[in-house]
């Protein structure tokens, strides 16, 4: 039978930062679904108005869409009024990170302390904070679990890791119910496609064109894709029984080569398109094994575990933003 993540009656206000973004947007969707009202906060810095657009008409004044920065408190203060609980998914990306490093700390670390800040003092019932499996670096064993040491490689890695550690603090200093998720490549509708989105938004962007795809390196690296619905049903999942400063990799186990991943959507496509190939990008990672037992463990069933299948309906989403 499938499971009930269902958040109707246990919330009512949500915040859900970076809402414009690939897996806010999705999250914002569900949540106003299960009859919360919804506040997204995103300064649009990658996400897409047209990513809420449908929402708005859907759920008209169920769902309030703010352009808003989180390193801006007084701004972010505002929105705080009511509100029972939190989804930090905001960030300054990987790719970002490597142009405006200090952006990137100022805005995945002391961003999530205002807001952590802010729900300590309007007394939010539970933070759920978002950060990545990069807070690991290099694996040294596999399968990964949480209990892998931290020894992030990236610029992105360690600011990450800041903003999970001020996460802990606020749980061990004040108490506050927070819960941390690590995701690894999620995949779906709405993901950027653009210089500063995912492998896949790039391979049907370019394939729907009938445009040649670029992969770096020799195709044969492995990635751990988790479909954009269960990484939601997850957030809603560990909203309700996440334990308190605990951490949670969201990893489905479905391992997929990039050079599979190209031929694939290729084919999707119809298209002529070409496979090239060009120099290793640095410090790409060869392989992935994360552990989900920690997240199982807490009642979650990954659901979308068919990778056409998933991969099918995220080609579909691109075919109509870009034909
Ligand atoms: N997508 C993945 O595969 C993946 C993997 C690991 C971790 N993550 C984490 O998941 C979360 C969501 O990622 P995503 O893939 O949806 O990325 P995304 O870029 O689509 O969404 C992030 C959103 O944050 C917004 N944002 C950036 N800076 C902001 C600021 N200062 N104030 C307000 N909003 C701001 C962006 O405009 C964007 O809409 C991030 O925290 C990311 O680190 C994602």
């Amino acid at each position: 039978m499938k499971k009930n993540y269902s958040l109707n009656g246990i919330y009512h206000k949500a915040i859900v930062t970076g809402g414009a973004g690939f897996v806010g947007s999705n999250l914002v969707e569900s949540l106003l679904e299960d009859g919360l009202e919804v506040i997204s906060i995103d300064d649009y810095s990658a996400g897409k108005e047209r990513n809420l657009e449908d929402l708005k008409e859907r759920f008209g004044d169920q769902l309030t869409a703010a352009n808003c920065d989180i390193t801006n408190k007084k701004d972010l203060a505002t929105y705080f009024k009511g509100v029972d609980v939190v989804f930090h998914q905001a960030c300054s990306k990987m790719t970002i990170c490597l142009k405006d490093p200090l952006r990137d700390l100022e805005v995945n670390a002391a961003g999530t302390f205002n807001l952590l800040e802010l729900a300590r003092d309007t007394s939010v019932k539970k933070f759920v904070h978002v950060s990545t499996g990069s807070v690991y670096g290099i694996a040294q064993y596999f399968p990964t679990d949480e209990k892998h040491p931290v020894n992030p490689t990236s610029y992105y890695g360690v600011s990450k890791l800041a903003g999970e550690k001020y996460v802990r603090a606020f749980a061990h200093l004040y108490d506050m119910d927070t819960s941390i998720l690590r995701y690894y490549h999620v995949y779906g509708p709405k993901q950027d496609s653009g210089d500063y989105g995912g492998v896949m938004g790039i391979f049907c962007k370019q394939a729907i064109k009938n445009e040649d795809l670029t992969i770096f390196g020799d195709g044969t690296q492995i990635r751990s894709f988790t479909y954009v619905k269960d990484v939601v049903n997850i957030n809603k999942l560990v909203a309700l029984k996440g334990g308190k400063g605990e951490a949670y990799n969201c990893a489905s186990g479905l391992k997929v080569s990039i050079n599979d991943i190209a031929q694939k959507i290729t084919k999707m496509a119809g298209a002529t398109s070409k496979i090239n190939y060009a120099d290793w990008k640095p410090g790409d990672i060869k392989d992935f094994e994360v552990s989900h037992q920690k997240i199982e463990d807490l009642g979650f069933e990954f659901e979308y575990l068919d990778f056409d299948k998933g991969l099918q309906k995220t080609f579909d989403w691109y075919k109509k933003v870009f034909s």
